[in-house]
């Protein structure tokens, strides 16, 4: 699959106070967990779960929940690029691109004018967080 936009809707990040019982939930409804990791702000924990067809959730643990979505992720093809895109169209940087070495990518955080959380990623090709079904390359 060729994918000529520059970026596609990756996962959703959701806030939860029992990580362990969402993601238990989550796996009853045939969502597998892809990797359980530790965020890099929080320090607690994170959990990216797939449907295996078409659809990637992160749950995030809070100690209180502020919000039920926390952010909407894309996965673009070259970072950089689309996040001084995305400042240069109205967004405002939330966090300037740095390495995830544990999902074995590049990511960024950014605000629409809304205020609304978008997290930029791109992903290595062995990344252990890439959707398991078809993956598309980008169009040169
Ligand atoms: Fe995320």
């Amino acid at each position: 699959m060729t994918v000529p936009a520059s970026a596609f809707l990756d996962h959703q990040g959701y806030e939860t106070v029992d990580i362990d019982a969402e993601a238990a939930a989550l796996t009853t409804m045939g969502m597998t967990v892809l990797r359980w990791g530790v965020h890099a702000v929080t320090g607690k924990r994170i959990a990216l779960l797939s449907d295996g067809v078409a659809s990637k959730i992160e749950l995030m643990e809070v100690d209180a929940v502020t919000g039920v979505l926390d952010h909407c992720a894309f996965a673009v093809a070259e970072l950089g690029e689309a996040h001084a895109g995305a400042v240069s169209n109205g967004c405002a940087e939330d966090r300037a691109p740095f390495r995830l070495e544990a999902a074995k990518a590049r990511t960024s955080f950014v605000r629409t004018p809304a205020g609304r959380l978008i997290q930029l990623v791109q992903y290595d090709d062995d990344s252990p967080d890439r959707a398991p079904w078809d993956q598309p390359t980008w169009s040169e």
